[in-house]
């Protein structure tokens, strides 16, 4: 797997560069751009190859449905930057915009996943989109775990490398391969299925793996404590008391429930079947916070509390005791990461993922489809 920066600056010049990018972002209702940091993300790369004279095609999906669209991503480039957005599949169109293409120049393609080839990884649309360019580059690692035609398919065609964005991503995750100790893991949110083979995987490298969040619901619950009408998953009870048993995992020790219009805290056993968990509690903070003082490697992927509700009392507790830590700390997940915005405190961490699926991924299996295809 190679940087684009293998390439020299001068063999790039002219040559049409394919950049996947991941320009999927969310948007209000209206189409605004609440949060652009994965177009930021891009910049780098895109302004280096346009420093390089190279010609850009961007290449993105937007959301899930076909018929979303990268008009407002176009919008927020174009403030940024001069580009060309082809609003069609049409293969002329695309073709005579490509072939119109000086050096410098930046063309947006329209929406991948308007095309149900892009998720087939349909053969010869991964040869018509290679034909547009001249060398590929992946600088979309949040996209990575997606077997799509633009991002394993074009690099069986192309040269193909990683950008700056990419690069990022998967040094600092690469960090829990072979951690600096104690390595502290602090797991939350719901999503069971994604995030129990992170926990597994991980078990081995870690010190301490702490699971807060709708996860430990389904854990206190297969070992006997009362939930009452918190969130759960049909967690397998075998599975959940083996995780509770191992004495690297710590679960919440006291909650925070429901009450009225405040929370309330309470010890495990206090809790009834009337009460709604919302937040880990006071006993569990201070714990992680000793945990966290010690500790080296620091990766944090999950909610700890119902945080759109207001409910960050653990999560505000956790990112404090980080502030004080030399730790070396990354956060993920795409909730986490709104969390972390929303109390604005970004800067109390070293790296903050972009990724969502990807990062958990990777971290589970140790490679992606996406990094796999750039080894070809
Ligand atoms: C993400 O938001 O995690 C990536 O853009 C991948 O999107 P997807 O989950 O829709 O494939």
């Amino acid at each position: 797997m190679k940087s684009i920066h293998h390439v020299s600056p001068e063999l790039l010049r002219g040559k049409r560069v394919l950049l996947r990018t991941d320009f999927n972002v969310p948007l209000s209702k209206s189409g605004a751009i609440m949060e652009p940091a994965r177009i930021e993300g891009a910049m780098k790369t895109i302004a280096y190859l346009k420093n390089c004279g190279a010609r850009i095609i961007l290449m993105s999906h937007i959301g899930r449905e076909p018929e979303e669209t990268l008009a407002p991503i176009a919008s927020y480039l174009k403030s940024r930057i001069s580009i060309t957005f082809v609003d069609s599949w049409d293969k002329e169109i695309i073709q005579k915009t490509v072939d119109a293409m000086n050096e410098c120049d930046v063309v947006l393609l329209q929406n991948l996943r308007a095309q149900k080839e892009e998720e087939e990884n349909n053969p010869a649309f991964s040869a018509f989109l290679a034909s547009l360019g001249e060398l590929y580059v992946n600088d979309a690692f949040s996209v990575s775990h997606r077997e799509h035609a633009s991002v394993v398919g074009i690099p069986q065609h192309l040269k193909s490398y990683y950008g700056c964005q990419f690069k990022s991503e998967f040094e600092n995750i690469s960090r829990v391969f072979d951690p600096v100790h104690p390595f502290v893991v602090l797991m939350g949110g719901a999503k069971f299925e994604t995030k129990i083979p992170v926990i597994e995987s991980i078990l081995p490298k870690a010190d301490t793996i702490f699971v807060g969040g709708a996860l430990a619901n389904d854990i206190l619950k297969a070992n006997g404590y009362e939930v009452g009408q918190s969130k759960v998953n049909d967690m397998d009870a075998g599975y959940a008391k083996k995780i509770f048993d191992n004495e690297k995992v710590i679960v919440v020790e006291d909650v925070k429930v429901k009450s009225f219009l405040f929370a309330k805290n309470k010890s495990l056993a206090e809790v009834t079947s009337q009460d709604k968990i919302i937040d880990g509690g006071s006993e569990t903070a201070d714990l992680l916070s000793k945990k966290i003082s010690e500790a080296k490697l620091i990766v944090w992927n999950g909610n700890f509390g119902t945080f759109e509700q207001g409910n960050s009392f653990l999560s505000k507790r956790v990112i404090d005791a980080l502030s004080r830590s030399d730790a070396y700390t990354i956060a993920g997940g795409g909730d986490t990461v709104a969390e972390i915005k929303k109390l604005k405190k970004e800067k109390c961490f070293d790296f903050i993922s972009l990724s969502g699926g990807a990062m958990l991924e990777f971290i589970a299996k140790g490679t992606l489809p996406g990094i796999e295809a750039l080894e070809f």
